[in-house]
C-alpha cells in the first residue's frame, strides 16, 4: 500500500437556473467513486463542489420569475444539494460562489493577478440594449448570419454554416431581452493576459495532468494562439464588483472555478484543515477536477494560468469525461429525453444508476449512452442475479444449520486467494478512471463464485443432517466470496454495502478487508439487498413528448379533462402552504382581491385572486392555503402577482380556498 496521499477533489459547479439532471450526475458519480475509492484505501480525500449562481442567464431567469437573484439561488442550492446527497455523492462541503468567502479569495487572486502585470485594460465594441439598459451577451443578440444568410442566428456562431463571428456583425440584430435593434458602445474592460502563460501551461501539460486525448486538443488551441481573456462585464450584471473598478463585475467564469477554493475554505473553517497546505505554490498535496469535455478549456488553460499568475499551485489533473446520451440521443426537452436527477430518483435507487454508469466508465472522453433497456437488463443480472444471488443462496443456510455462525475455515482457500489477488488490477483500474475495467473484473469472479454454489449445491446438501459442516463450510465460502466482492464495489455501491458490513457484523470495511476471509464470527439474518428492475418502469423515465399527448376535443359535451402532464412537468411546480397576512380590496378590480401571503422561507409576497366574489377580506386573514410559490411573476395592471392561490369551485361566490389542517405551517411542500 502506497503512502497516506492527500487529495482534493471536485467536480463542476452546476449553474443555478435549472436542475441537476442525470448528466450532471453522471460527473458526480464518476467523481464521487473515485473519492471513496481514496477513502477506503486509507488516504485522505476530501471532495468539495458548489453552485455557479453568478452571470446574466440567472440574473435574467430571477427577473422572469419575480424574484431576487439571491432568493432564487437559495432556493436551487436546497435542491441541488438534496439531489446529490440522495444520489449518495459524498460531498465534504457544497458551497456556492456567491458565498462571502468566495467574493474575498476573488478579490485576493484578482489583486495578485494585478500586482503581477497579468490584468490589462482594454475599450471594446459591444452591442448595447438601449430599452433594457444593459450591454448583451453574445448570445442574447440574434439576427441574420453575415457568412450565409441564414435567420434568426445568435451572436457568437451560426448554427446552419458553422462561421463564428462578432454580434456586431450581425445583419437586422435584434435584442433576445427587448426585441429592439441594439445599437453599438464602447466600454473599458479588464484582460487576464493567458498569452503570457503559454510555456508555463505547456510544460503543466507535459507533466500528465490532462488525457492524452485532451492534450491533442490543446495542442489545436496552442496553434491558433492563445488570446487574452475578457474577465469583466458592465453593471447590471449578478456577480462580484470588481476591486477598485466600480460598476465592473467578474465574469461568471472568473468566479466560478475560484468557487472550488471558496468551497474548500468553507471545509477548512469548520475543521483543522488549513487551506495554505493545499493551495501555496510548493503544495505537495494533489488536486484533481474533475469535468465535462465542454468546459477543457476553461480548466486547461484559464485556470492553471490563473492560479500560476496568482501565486498559487496548479491542478495535479484535470480528467474530463464525455457526454451523457438517452437512448442514443442528446438529452433534450422537447424529445422528452431530458430526466432530472429528482425524477430518476422517485422511482429507482441511487445505487443502480450509479452502477450502470460505472460498468460504462472508461478514463476517455467518449459520450456514454444510457439506454433504457440494457439498464433494467444490466441491472437484473449484474446485480440481481449475480452479486445479491450469491448472498441469499448461501445465507440462509448458515442461520438455519450453523446457528448463525460463519466456519472457522474455507473448504477452498485457493478460490478465496484468487479473489483477494485481483485487488491489485481492480485498484488500477478504479485509480486510472477505468471503472468499465473494474467492474469486468469483478463481474467475472461473481460468476466464478456461482459456479461455486452451483457445483457444491448447499440446498440439496443441507436435506442430509450428517452433512451440516459441509453446508456450513460451503457457505461461508460463497458468503466470504460475496464479501470481497462487496469491499471491492463498495466505492459504487456504498449503502448497499454498508448493509453488507451490518451483516456481516464489521462496521467500516477499508480495502484491505478484501484480502482476508471473516471466519468463526456470527452474521446477522439476511435481509435482500436489491430488488429486480421493471423494464417498464425503465422506459417510463422518457415520457413521450408533450406534443404527442392527446388533444382534448374541441366541442365535446362531456368536459375532457387537460391534457396530460409528466410527473416531471408537474413536480417543477412547487406547491407551498402560505399564511393570509392581509387581503384587500383592489379598486377598479371587481373580481380581485389583493393578498399578503407568508411562504415560510420562502418569505412574503404579494398574490392578486380572482375570489372576491366568494370572501371578503376579513374572512381571509390569518388562513391557510396553498399556493403556486414558483408561478413566474405576473405584471397585472393593478401589480405584480408573485404566485397564484389554488381554489376549487365553477367560479363566482362558489369558489372554495383549500384550508389546510392546523398543523400546516407556511412553507411546507405540499405533496
Ligand atoms: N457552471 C459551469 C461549470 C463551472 S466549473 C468552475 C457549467 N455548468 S453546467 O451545469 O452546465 O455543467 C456542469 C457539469 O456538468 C459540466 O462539467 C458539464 O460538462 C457537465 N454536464 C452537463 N451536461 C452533461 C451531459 N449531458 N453529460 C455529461 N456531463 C454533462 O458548465
Ligand atoms: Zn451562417
Amino acid at each position: 500500500m502506497s503512502p497516506k496521499r492527500r487529495i482534493l477533489v471536485t467536480s463542476a459547479l452546476p449553474y443555478a437556473n435549472g436542475p441537476i439532471h442525470l448528466g450532471h450526475t453522471l460527473e458526480a458519480v464518476q467523481t464521487d467513486i473515485w473519492v471513496r475509492f481514496h477513502k477506503l484505501r486509507g488516504h485522505e480525500c476530501l471532495y468539495v463542489c458548489a453552485d455557479d449562481t453568478h452571470g446574466t442567464p440567472i440574473m435574467l431567469k430571477a427577473q422572469a420569475d419575480g424574484l431576487s437573484p439571491e432568493r432564487l439561488i437559495a432556493q436551487v442550492h436546497v435542491e441541488h444539494a438534496r439531489d446529490l446527497a440522495d444520489m449518495l455523492i459524498g460531498l465534504d462541503n457544497f458551497g456556492s460562489t456567491h458565498d462571502a468567502e468566495n467574493g474575498a479569495i476573488c478579490a485576493r487572486m484578482y489583486r495578485g493577478l494585478d500586482a503581477a502585470g497579468y490584468i490589462v485594460k482594454r475599450t471594446i465594441r459591444q452591442a448595447y440594449d438601449l430599452k433594457a439598459n444593459m450591454f448583451l451577451p453574445d448570445r442574447y443578440v440574434k439576427g441574420t448570419c453575415p457568412n450565409c444568410g441564414a435567420p434568426d442566428q445568435y451572436g457568437d456562431s451560426c448554427e446552419v454554416c458553422g462561421a463564428t463571428y462578432s454580434p456586431v456583425d450581425l445583419k437586422n440584430p435584434v435584442s433576445a431581452i427587448s426585441g429592439t435593434a441594439p445599437v453599438e458602445r464602447d466600454s473599458e474592460h479588464y484582460f487576464f493576459r493567458l498569452s503570457a502563460f503559454e510555456d508555463r501551461l505547456k510544460s503543466w501539460i507535459k507533466s500528465g495532468a490532462v488525457q492524452q486525448s485532451v492534450a491533442h486538443k490543446l495542442d489545436e488551441w496552442f496553434s491558433q494562439g492563445l488570446k487574452d481573456w475578457d474577465i469583466s462585464r458592465d453593471a447590471p450584471y449578478f456577480g462580484f464588483e470588481i476591486p477598485g473598478a466600480p460598476g465592473k463585475y467578474f465574469y461568471v467564469w472568473f468566479d466560478a472555478p475560484i468557487g472550488y477554493l471558496a468551497s474548500f475554505a468553507q471545509l477548512c473553517a469548520r475543521t483543522a484543515l488549513r487551506f495554505e497546505d493545499f493551495f501555496a505554490a510548493d503544495s505537495s498535496v494533489e488536486l484533481h477536477h474533475f469535468i465535462g469535455k465542454d468546459i477543457l478549456y476553461f480548466h486547461a488553460l484559464f485556470w492553471p494560468a490563473v492560479l500560476e499568475g496568482a501565486g498559487m499551485r496548479r491542478p495535479t489533473g484535470v480528467h474530463a469525461h464525455g457526454f451523457l446520451t438517452i437512448n442514443g440521443q442528446k438529452m433534450s426537452k422537447s424529445r422528452g429525453t431530458f430526466i432530472t436527477t429528482r425524477r430518476y430518483l422517485e422511482s429507482f435507487p441511487p445505487e443502480y444508476l450509479r452502477y450502470y454508469y460505472a460498468a460504462k466508465l472508461g478514463p476517455g472522453i467518449d459520450d456514454l449512452d444510457l439506454n433504457l433497456e440494457e439498464f433494467a437488463t444490466r441491472l437484473n443480472s449484474d446485480i440481481v442475479g449475480k452479486l445479491v444471488n450469491i448472498a441469499s443462496r448461501c445465507a440462509g443456510f448458515i442461520g438455519k444449520t450453523a446457528g448463525g455462525r460463519l466456519a472457522d475455515a474455507l473448504p477452498e482457500p485457493e478460490l478465496f486467494a484468487a479473489f483477494a489477488a485481483a485487488a491489485g488490477t481492480i485498484a488500477a483500474a478504479y485509480e486510472g478512471r477505468d471503472y468499465a475495467a473494474a467492474v469486468r473484473e469483478i463481474m467475472a469472479l461473481a460468476d466464478r463464485a456461482n459456479q461455486y454454489i452451483d457445483q457444491r449445491k448447499p440446498w440439496l446438501l443441507a436435506k442430509q443432517a450428517e452433512r451440516a459442516s459441509e453446508v456450513q463450510g460451503v457457505c461461508t465460502q460463497g458468503l466470504n466470496l460475496f464479501r470481497t466482492l462487496m469491499i471491492y464495489l463498495k466505492p459504487v455501491l456504498p449503502a448497499m454495502a454498508a448493509k453488507a458490513e451490518h451483516f456481516f457484523q464489521e462496521p467500516d470495511w477499508t480495502w484491505e478487508h478484501a484480502a482476508a476471509p471473516r471466519l468463526g464470527a456470527p452474521i446477522r439474518p439476511y435481509e435482500p439487498l436489491a430488488l429486480r428492475l421493471d423494464p417498464a418502469a425503465v422506459a417510463r423515465l422518457v415520457e413521450p413528448a408533450a406534443a404527442a399527448a392527446p388533444a382534448a376535443p374541441a366541442n365535446s359535451a362531456t368536459p375532457a379533462a387537460a391534457a396530460p402532464v409528466s410527473i416531471d412537468e408537474f413536480m417543477r411546480i412547487d406547491l407551498r402552504i402560505a399564511k393570509i397576512l392581509a387581503a384587500e380590496f383592489v379598486e377598479g378590480a371587481d373580481k380581485l382581491l389583493k393578498l399578503r401571503v407568508d411562504v415560510g422561507d420562502l418569505g412574503e409576497r404579494d398574490v392578486f385572486a380572482g375570489i372576491r366574489a366568494a370572501y371578503t377580506p376579513a374572512d381571509l386573514v390569518g388562513r391557510l392555503t396553498v399556493v403556486v410559490a414558483n408561478l413566474a411573476a405576473r405584471k397585472m395592471r393593478f401589480g405584480v402577482s408573485q404566485g397564484m392561490v389554488l381554489a376549487a369551485g365553477p367560479g363566482g361566490r362558489d369558489v372554495f380556498l383549500l384550508s389546510p389542517d392546523a398543523g400546516a405551517a407556511p412553507g411546507m411542500r405540499v405533496k
